[in-house]
């Protein structure tokens, strides 16, 4: 049905924790030359003694990089070396896997864009009693930006949890969890007790691919594609990084002002459309909504603010305890652990992003998820793994929204000012 032609056979290298610093000069002259597309941190700058570092490279440049490394004495893996053939063991076999409704969708594959489209009109057809499906807005190349109402209809204002998936395209698990979420919620109203009460007492808005336009590209050009698709008018290089473009600190450290970086913050605060649509839709409903869930990967961590600076939330305990819960509840499937705490310390210093715009403006818990996995298969997850994943993390968000029905005392007056 698709052909998809991605041309580059790469290789991903892994350096572990010896690296030393003309590592970080020689990734930088390879970085800066754009011969290597960095994967884990996602910026040079980030790039600290003894970090691991993980890369992805054309074959071609990988001679460059050996000769640099084994002079260095820097110790490296080739987790993927054939990484074309990784690529097209999920994308190929798109028009084999048909379904005929609703109950054969496959949840354990990745699905492209318009399956996903699909996918959320049927289950609107289909559960019309506890979903609602409608659009916020339009991307940058015109697509529908749509959201998903979850919850059982009420006259009363109910509490409501935001989930967005799919903000950095390449993070192919995250709409695949957003998808996995709707589908056990539905389920699991029936005969779970937990469940019901979260679909009776709360909404939740489900925006299962945030960077429309970049998931697209990713499954048709790109597939290690990261930002939105805008054009920058002086430079060549397209997109946005959709988590450095809100109004928070906006493109200060841990941001990029180059077009051409993974990271770069836009030219303005909120000038990525997708953006915009969400920040208009969680300011109209800034009274109900309690939590802010990004879904990211990878890295098995669960992130909240401050993002841009390193200090302490005013509403600290209550955050804390809920993350505690939340990463608790994760392990109890698998046994998989997962870091926790404020993303500058946890991960990295990062400006412009959606969870500390959420905080600034009056949500309370404001969440990323970094889902699996911590490097080995990176962006390219298998499909094999995403019940796994999508089980555990279901918990984990569960936890979270059960924790919003209880009460937590921390000082309010403090509170939503940064
Ligand atoms: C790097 O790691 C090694 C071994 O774990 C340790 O001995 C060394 O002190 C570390 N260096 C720095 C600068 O953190
Ligand atoms: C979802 O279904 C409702 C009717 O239940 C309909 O009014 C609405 O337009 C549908 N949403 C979309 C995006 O088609
Ligand atoms: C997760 O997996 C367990 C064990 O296979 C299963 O019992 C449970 O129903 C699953 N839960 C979800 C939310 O998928
Ligand atoms: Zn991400």
């Amino acid at each position: 049905m698709m052909t998809v032609d991605f041309g580059w056979p790469f290789r991903l290298f892994l350096l572990p924790s010896a690296i030393i610093f003309s590592a970080v000069l020689c990734a930088h002259s390879l970085y800066k030359n754009r011969y290597v597309d960095l994967w884990q941190p996602n910026s040079v700058s980030l790039i600290g003694w003894n970090a691991t570092v993980d890369v992805h490279m054309k074959r071609r440049d990988t001679q460059r990089l050996h000769a640099a490394l084994k002079q260095e004495r820097i110790k490296y893996s080739v987790f993927i070396s054939n990484l074309q053939q990784e690529i097209e063991k999920q994308t190929r076999l798109r028009s084999s896997r048909k379904r005929r409704s609703e109950s054969q969708y496959d949840y354990e594959i990745y699905h492209s864009l318009e399956e996903i489209q699909r996918w959320m009109f049927e289950m609107n057809t289909t559960h019309s009693d506890l979903l609602n499906m409608f659009s916020i807005g339009k991307s940058y190349e015109g697509r529908p930006l749509y959201v998903l109402q979850l919850g059982k209809r009420s006259r009363a204002q109910k509490k409501a949890v935001w989930i967005d998936c799919g903000v950095h395209a390449r993070e192919w698990i995250g709409p695949a969890f957003c998808q996995w979420f709707v589908k056990e919620a539905l389920n699991l109203y029936r005969y779970d007790t937990a469940m019901r009460r979260l679909l009776n007492q709360l909404n939740f808005y489900i925006m299962p691919v945030f960077n429309v336009d970049g998931y697209h590209f990713s499954w048709t050009t790109d597939r290690f594609w990261r930002k939105t698709r805008s054009k920058n008018g002086k430079f060549h290089c397209r997109g946005v990084d959709a988590n450095r473009n809100w109004k928070v600190k906006w493109c200060e450290e841990g941001a990029s002002s180059h077009p051409c970086d993974d990271t770069y913050c836009g030219p303005n605060p909120k000038s990525e459309p997708e953006v915009r649509a969400v920040v208009k839709f969680l300011r109209k409903h800034k009274k109900r909504v309690k939590a802010y869930i990004s879904v990211h990967a990878y890295a098995q961590m669960l992130l909240y603010p401050y993002s841009y600076k390193y200090a302490a939330i005013p509403n600290f305990n209550c955050v804390e305890s809920a993350a505690h819960n939340a990463v608790k509840a994760l392990y109890s499937a698998y046994g998989v652990k997962y870091r926790y705490g404020p993303a500058s310390t946890t991960l990295y210093v990062s400006s412009g992003s959606s969870i500390d715009w959420a905080y600034r403006n009056g949500i309370p818990y404001a969440f990323a998820f970094e889902l699996r996995d911590t490097g080995y298969f990176g962006f390219l997850l298998p499909e094999t793994l995403i019940n796994p994943t999508c089980n555990e993390t279901m918990r984990a968000v569960k936890a979270i929204a059960l924790g919003l029905l209880k009460k937590c005392h921390t000082d309010t007056d403090a509170f939503p000012y940064i």
